[in-house]
């Protein structure tokens, strides 16, 4: 048992927990992700599973994304940045809704399933039964010969490494940097993006792991707003655009791993209910990068503030109107909105592990949860 302890202990590498050992994993496992695929240079993209089916994704007429938990706000970020970059039809589906509920798919049809494990059950039966009526499969899978990479007619491996701690952190950055590469690489095939576009997104993209580093230099000043937040009953995270499912990622994150009843709302949701939330004692998590919804997103911090909540906002540096209005702000570098995702989750996850920590909980192995669900 020593010695048991003892080699956890060499495989965190140096850390309390695994959670925190993959958050700050990160730029290498995104490096890792990118390498051999992003040629900034030469401006091009390889991606052997999408290269050899490229007319499979370019003639498609509608994309399904199938996936559970984290994996599933991977897909609905993705859904954004195909819809802009592709213009295809993408409908992002719970597996376990998916599987059971007779969905209409038609020949042609393309669905990526996205799993960092590559064995849940509900997502694993989900690409057997829309593969029986014909549909194209692509796997979106961190675990190399799982079930889920050897059931797809194809698939891009999203190469972040293993990942122990049950929260998950490094996969879901590496999904969506895989999604994004097949985004753009499509995108490129169909011509429904410019060059200028395509390029601008590489060279921003290429730039991602420098950007999280960045980010994680700062962690202390996380911790310091995890210490303030880490009683509260309570949590509200909103976002919009590319930030809304950043919002419920991050949502998802801190209810996992501290048991904090947490919801996850785009931010012109609120006044559909969750305002009545807010009082002195609830914390709203504004994700608040500069993109087209800036200004929204100013005023839907002041309705909060006006009913005495405490914000907390994530903004990008060069920031004053949000720095202004909230009681405390993290900050990440600038991308383009499509990519922000993949920075402004950075700190959530780990304001999620030092509350966590700071209740004395095991969040690498939250109660009631497991790595990998293999049963209904
Ligand atoms: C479990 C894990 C989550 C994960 C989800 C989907 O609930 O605790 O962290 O997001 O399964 O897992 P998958 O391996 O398919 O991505």
């Amino acid at each position: 048992q020593q010695l048991d302890m003892e080699l956890a202990q060499i495989e965190k590498g140096g850390f309390d927990h695994f959670m925190l050992k993959e958050i700050f994993d990160q730029p290498a496992s995104l490096t890792d992700c990118l390498r051999g695929r992003l040629d900034v240079s030469n401006l091009t993209l390889t991606l052997a599973g999408v290269d050899q089916h490229l007319s499979v994704f370019t003639q498609a007429k509608r994309i399904i994304m199938v996936a559970c938990g984290t994996s599933w706000h991977a897909g609905l970020i993705a859904e954004y940045m195909i819809e802009t970059i592709c213009r295809i039809p993408v409908e992002v589906e719970y597996a376990s809704e998916f599987r059971y509920r007779d969905p209409i798919i038609h020949p042609g049809d393309v669905i990526i399933a996205i799993s960092q494990s590559g064995e849940t059950a509900d997502t694993l039966v989900a690409i057997e039964r829309a593969k029986e009526q014909g549909a194209f499969i692509f796997g979106v899978v961190n675990a190399v010969g799982s079930s889920i990479a050897r059931l797809s007619h194809a698939g891009a491996y999203t190469h972040a490494g293993p990942e122990i701690g049950v929260a998950s952190t490094k996969a879901f950055t590496a999904q969506l940097t895989v999604l994004a590469m097949m985004a753009l690489k499509i995108g490129k095939a169909k011509q429904s993006i410019s060059e200028e576009a395509y390029k601008h997104y590489l060279t921003e993209l290429s730039q991602i792991p420098e950007k999280v580093q960045v980010i994680l230099s700062g962690h202390e000043s996380i911790r310091e707003v995890a210490q303030v937040y880490a009683e509260a009953n309570n949590f509200l995270f909103l976002g919009r655009g590319y930030n809304f499912p950043v919002a419920l990622e991050a949502a998802l994150k801190l209810k996992e791993v501290s048991y904090i009843p947490c919801s996850g709302y785009p931010s012109g949701e609120v006044k559909h209910g969750p305002i009545a939330l807010v009082d002195e004692t609830l914390p709203t998590m504004f994700i608040a990068t500069k993109d087209k919804y800036y200004d929204k997103i100013v005023s839907n911090i002041q309705e909060i503030k006006a009913r005495k909540g405490k914000v907390i906002a994530i903004v990008n540096p060069d920031d004053s109107a949000i720095r202004g209005v909230s009681d405390h702000v993290m900050e990440v570098p600038e991308t383009d909105e499509l990519l922000a995702p993949l920075l402004t989750v950075i700190p959530t996850q780990l304001m999620s592990y030092y509350i966590g920590v700071l209740r004395g909980l095991d969040v690498d192995k939250p109660r009631n949860l497991a790595k990998s669900v293999t049963v209904e």
